[in-house]
């Protein structure tokens, strides 16, 4: 297929560049008035318009009639496998609750993984093919689910299964997170190493048998994992090849950051927290920054210092945190709208890590997130739009006309 007249073709970075960091996020480099041309659902060319090849000869084309075409959105970090939503607590949250108050109160993590225990597999993937779906056809390419909703060997590895068949299902690449260490269970409130044995001993070697899953992450959290237990957790994981990507200081400085550094990291998530040591520690590793504003503008918690991370040349992604109790929108353009409205990150910066670097804080670089002769045609088209600005400034309004997924367009 031929893309033409294309506005403006965004994201074009050398195709080994892997990874943004610090001020390198400000260079979104953009083609104006272009071609593509996409072969075997590989980018094949691209070019301006004065150099168009003969259209014949690439049927069939496309004429892009004066949008931009970007990457599609890198969503590194989710938690779509959900029985339930729970919008009991939206009214406690604007009664004036914090979010470990509705935790204390048998909402929380735990209300989801009850309602998750109860539900089948083939619910479950329904429900999450569902909510894929709308967030691939809002422009999303690319993926990471983590389970964390079962906390049972049973339904940890349920949640896993329907990962895998999302997988098997869905035309764009999938990352599966074992999260079990997301709560303790009421079963093994007082009794926590009880709980981290069962992870060890129990759920690892089944989800490793299996090959269930790409990471382990860690809810590294006052009132949830400790440092310590966080550290048992990881080096478990990494028996089974299991590398980690944390919550980390989401609701307070923890030390979650160098227990995740420590361990090989790929990316460090939430960071609404931080101090001068948690950039130190960051500023000598490759571990990535995942930012995630919608979840800081739904709990009402801070907004983490995106600007700061930048200065100190660490690489930034933004994700969704796509879940039930924090961050019930899977909508990678809200959170770039967020990430500049809120943050205060130039739309350049936070384009490069809702593609670029989410790509990274998957492993998925290589092929995703940019746009370069030979990776992957995942593309999004936008509306009609004045200046590639546009897209953050307009919040709340989808400027996403079509999704190109391997060469093809997505309808859902
Ligand atoms: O990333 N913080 C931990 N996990 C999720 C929220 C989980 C929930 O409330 O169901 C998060 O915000
Ligand atoms: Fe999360």
């Amino acid at each position: 297929m031929l893309i033409t007249d294309i506005k403006g073709l965004v994201g074009l970075h050398p195709k080994d560049k892997l990874v943004l960091r610090g001020n390198e996020l400000n260079d979104l480099p953009v083609l104006e008035n272009a071609w593509l041309l996409i072969e075997d659902g590989l980018i094949k060319d691209f070019g301006e318009m004065g150099n168009l090849p003969s259209p014949t000869a690439h049927l069939p084309y496309y004429s892009a009639q004066g949008r931009y075409v970007f990457p599609t959105w890198c969503d590194s970090h989710t938690h779509i496998v959900f029985a339930a939503s729970r919008e009991e607590e939206f009214a406690m949250k604007i009664q004036g609750k914090s979010y470990e108050e509705i935790a204390a109160a048998g909402g929380g993590i735990l209300n989801s993984a009850d309602k998750l225990q109860r539900a089948s597999e083939d619910e479950l993937f329904q429900f999450a093919a569902l909510r894929l779906k709308q967030m691939i056809l809002q422009g999303t390419g690319a993926v990471e689910i983590k389970s964390g909703y079962g906390l049972t060997t049973e339904s940890e590895i349920k949640m896993l299964r329907v990962i895998r068949r999302l997988k098997d299902q869905f035309p764009i690449p999938i990352k599966a997170t074992f999260l079990a260490a997301h709560a303790y269970p009421t079963a093994f409130k007082n009794n926590h190493q009880g709980y981290i044995d069962l992870i060890i001993n129990e759920m690892l070697p089944q989800l490793a048998e299996e090959e269930l899953a790409d990471y382990i992450d860690v809810f590294c959290e006052k009132g949830f994992f400790s440092v310590s237990e966080t550290d048992q957790i990881l080096k478990a994981g990494a028996k089974y090849g299991l590398k980690p990507k944390i919550h980390a200081n989401q609701l307070s400085v923890s030390g979650a950051i160098e227990v995740a550094v420590d361990n090989g990291a790929i990316s460090v998530d939430h960071l609404e927290e931080s101090n001068e040591e948690s950039i130190e520690t960051l500023k000598n590793a490759d571990t990535i920054v995942t930012l995630l504003p919608s979840c800081s503008f739904y709990l009402g918690i801070p907004f983490a210092d995106a600007r700061g991370f930048i200065q100190a040349d660490l690489p930034v992604a933004l994700a969704t945190d796509y879940n039930p109790g924090s961050t019930p929108s899977g909508n990678m353009n809200f959170v770039v709208s967020l990430a500049c409205i809120k943050m205060k990150m130039f739309p350049e910066q936070a384009i490069n890590a809702a593609t670029l670097n989410g790509a990274a804080a998957m492993e998925l670089s290589r092929d995703y997130g940019s746009i370069a002769v030979g990776k992957k045609a995942n593309l999004l088209i936008t509306k009609p739009m004045p200046s590639i600005a546009y897209l953050p400034y307009s919040f709340g309004e989808s400027q996403v006309d079509e999704v190109i997924l391997n060469g093809e367009f997505y309808n859902g």
